[in-house]
C-alpha cells in the first residue's frame, strides 16, 4: 500500500486547497472536476495546512453518508474545521450530533415536518409569497434586489410563523445568521453572532413561558422542556439551528433558482405554462444548484473506500454539488432539464441527517418560483448574472444580490 492510499501526509503543498469557490453562481467550482479526475475520494489541503478527504463520487458519497464510522459530532476535538468560523460557532444540535443522542432530538421534530403538516402550511406560504410579489409590483420603479425583497423575506417569514418567532426581529437574526454561516467571517465574528442568537432565544423562551404562543417552539416548551426531556440550553440550540437552517438555505436556493431560470428562458417557459411542472423544476434545481454544498464528517474508524483508506480522525467533506453532477447517474449533468426523471440527488443530504425541512423547502420553492414566473412574466436581470459576486466556498452557496427589473 502506498503512502497516498494510506492517506499519510506527503506532498501536502501540492494538494488542491479546499473549500473551493464557484466561478459561476450556478455551476460547481471548476476544481471539483480536477478532484474527480484524482479519484472518487481525493486528498485536499485545508486553510491551516492539515489535509482532509473530499468525496466527489456519487456512490461513494451515498455509502459514506450512511456509514456509522463517519461521525458528525462537532464536540469531538478532532472534528475538522473547514474554515476558521466553524471552530467558533460549533453546531451542538442535530446536524452536529451522532446517534443515539441525535435521534432523540430528531424524533421530537419530525412530526412538524411531515408532508401532511407541510401541506397544511401551503396556504400561508402562498399568502406570504403573494404579499412579497404585491409589494414588488406596487413599487414606483419596476426594479428590485430579488434577494432582499423576495428570496430572503419569504423563507424568513415562513420559518418565523412555524417556530413562533416574531418576524419583527428579522433584521437582527438575519444579520447574525450571515455572520455565523459566511465562510469569510472571522472566528470572533462567528462566535459573537452565535452567542447573540443563543441569548436571543433564551430570552424568547422566557417570554413564551410567561405567555405561551402557538409555534413549534411553544410546543417544545410545553411538551419537552416542561417535562425535563429537553434541557434549556439544548432547546435554545435546537431553536437557533432551526431558525438558521430554515431560512438561510432556502433563501440562497430561491435566489439562485430565479437567477438560473432567467438564464434558461425555455425552462422558465415550461414552468410558467404548467404549475404541475413546479415539483420537477424544484427537484432539478436542487440537483443543479446544490446550495448546501459542504457536508462534513470525521472518520471515527479507518474506512477503505474508492481506492483509499481514510484513517480514524481524518476529516471528510462530501460536496453534494460534485455528487449531483455525476454523469453516471445524471446523463448530461451540466444541463438544466426540469423534465429530468431521475431525482436521486443528494441536495438534502442522505442518511440519518437528511434534511428535516425538505418538504417545507420544496413547498416554498414550488409556490415561490411558479407565482413569480406567472405574476411577473417580464422579470429580467439588470446585470450579467454570471458576473455577480458569489458566496465563498465553505458557506451555503448563493449570491449577495440579484438586481432585476420587469
Ligand atoms: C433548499 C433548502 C434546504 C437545503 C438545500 C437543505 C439542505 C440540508 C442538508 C444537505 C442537510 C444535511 C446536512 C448533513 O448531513 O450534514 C440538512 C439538514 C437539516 N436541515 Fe435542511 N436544507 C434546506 C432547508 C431546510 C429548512 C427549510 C429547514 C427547516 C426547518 C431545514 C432544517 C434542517 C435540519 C434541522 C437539518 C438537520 C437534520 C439532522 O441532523 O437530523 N432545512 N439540510
Amino acid at each position: 500500500m502506498t503512502s497516498e492510499t494510506t492517506g499519510a501526509a506527503t506532498g501536502v503543498e501540492t494538494l488542491p486547497d479546499f473549500p473551493m469557490t464557484r466561478g459561476c453562481p450556478y455551476h460547481p467550482p471548476a476544481g471539483y472536476g480536477r478532484l474527480r479526475e484524482a479519484g472518487p475520494v481525493a486528498r485536499v489541503r485545508l486553510f491551516d495546512g492539515r489535509t482532509a478527504w473530499v468525496v466527489t463520487g456519487y456512490e461513494e458519497a451515498r455509502r459514506l453518508l450512511i456509514d456509522p464510522r463517519l461521525s458528525s459530532d462537532r464536540a469531538r476535538p478532532d472534528f475538522p474545521v473547514l474554515v476558521p468560523r466553524m471552530a467558533a460557532a460549533k453546531l451542538t444540535a442535530l446536524v452536529g450530533m451522532d446517534p443515539p443522542e441525535h435521534d432523540v432530538q430528531r424524533r421530537m421534530l419530525i412530526p412538524s415536518f411531515t408532508v401532511k403538516r407541510v401541506n397544511g402550511l401551503r396556504p400561508a406560504i402562498r399568502r406570504i409569497v403573494g404579499e412579497r410579489i404585491d409589494a414588488m409590483l406596487a413599487k414606483e420603479r419596476p426594479q428590485a434586489d430579488l434577494v432582499q425583497e423576495f428570496a430572503l423575506p419569504v423563507p424568513s417569514t415562513v420559518i418565523c410563523e412555524l417556530l413562533g418567532v416574531p418576524y419583527a426581529d428579522h433584521e437582527f437574526f438575519e444579520e447574525q445568521t450571515r455572520r455565523m454561516v459566511l465562510a469569510s467571517s472571522t472566528a470572533e465574528e462567528a462566535a459573537a453572532a452565535s452567542a447573540a442568537l443563543m441569548a436571543y432565544f433564551d430570552e424568547l423562551i422566557s417570554v413564551k413561558q410567561a405567555r405561551p404562543g402557538e409555534g413549534l417552539l411553544d410546543e417544545l416548551i410545553a411538551d419537552r422542556l416542561a417535562t425535563g426531556e429537553l434541557g434549556r440550553t439544548e432547546l435554545t440550540s435546537i431553536a437557533m439551528f432551526m431558525l438558521v437552517a430554515g431560512h438561510e438555505t432556502t433563501a440562497n436556493m430561491l435566489a439562485l433558482s430565479v437567477l438560473t431560470l432567467l438564464v434558461h428562458p425555455e425552462q422558465l417557459a415550461l414552468l410558467r405554462a404548467d404549475e404541475g411542472a413546479a415539483a420537477g423544476a424544484v427537484e432539478e434545481l436542487l440537483r443543479f444548484l446544490s446550495v448546501a454544498d459542504e457536508l462534513q464528517r470525521v472518520a471515527a474508524a479507518d474506512i477503505e473506500i474508492g481506492g483509499v483508506v481514510i484513517r480514524e480522525g481524518e476529516g471528510v467533506y462530501l460536496p453534494n454539488a460534485a455528487a449531483n453532477r455525476s454523469a453516471e447517474v445524471f446523463p448530461d449533468p451540466d444541463r438544466l432539464d426540469i423534465r429530468r426523471a431521475d431525482r436521486r440527488h443528494l441536495a438534502f443530504g442522505y442518511g440519518v441527517h437528511q434534511c428535516i425541512g425538505q418538504n417545507l423547502a420544496r413547498a416554498e420553492l414550488e409556490i415561490a418560483l411558479y407565482e413569480l414566473a406567472v405574476r411577473i412574466p417580464g422579470l429580467r436581470p439588470t446585470e450579467p448574472v454570471e458576473a455577480l459576486a458569489v458566496k465563498p466556498g465553505g458557506s451555503v452557496q448563493g449570491v449577495y444580490r440579484l438586481p432585476v427589473a420587469w
